[in-house]
């Protein structure tokens, strides 16, 4: 799968941001990522050659940060923060609730209309709104389980599962 011409540009006008070019490949693995799903062989070397890196120093950041994915994942993957704050207000059960809400058993597993898959991840920096998680560029704050059901049940309805 190809990047867009959009996301090519974009990806292009990182160097100058940072103050080594070597400091854009995350941002830029997460304009792909954000693209494409997920990070894909064909992606990565587009990214690397964007940038003027080496392929392998790409998959290497890939395949090195929590937040980037290579494998398939659902449309909304949910990042939960099991971190601690969040585990002292509730993550545990947050977590159990969102696996039974989409029907999976673990970590990454895709839900069977494609539209979910969560994983657990370390502090996100927002411990003030604990629980909290992430989902699609977004921070969805003191997380509850009505909270959660209204938004999975939101970005069903959005795709056209809603009841
Ligand atoms: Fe969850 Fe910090 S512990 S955001």
């Amino acid at each position: 799968m190809a990047l867009s011409a959009r996301a090519i540009e974009e990806i292009r006008s990182l160097p100058p941001r940072f103050p080594h070019l070597r400091s854009a490949v995350p941002p830029a693995l997460d304009i792909a990522q954000e693209e494409l799903g997920r990070l894909t062989p064909e992606a990565m070397t587009e990214v690397a050659e964007a940038l003027g890196l080496d392929p392998g120093y790409v998959e290497g950041v890939a395949t090195f940060y929590t937040l980037l994915h290579t494998q398939p994942l659902g449309r909304h993957h949910l990042y939960v923060c099991t971190n601690l704050s969040c585990t002292l207000r509730g993550a545990e059960e947050i977590c159990h609730h969102l696996r039974r809400l989409i029907g999976v058993k673990e970590e990454r597993e895709i839900s069977a209309d494609g539209l979910f898959s969560y994983e657990e991840v370390e502090c996100l920096g927002a411990c003030e709104y604990a629980p909290m998680l992430r989902c699609d560029g977004r921070y969805y704050y003191d997380v509850t389980p009505q909270k959660l059901e209204a938004l999975i049940q939101g970005w069903r309805q959005e795709a056209g599962n809603g009841d």
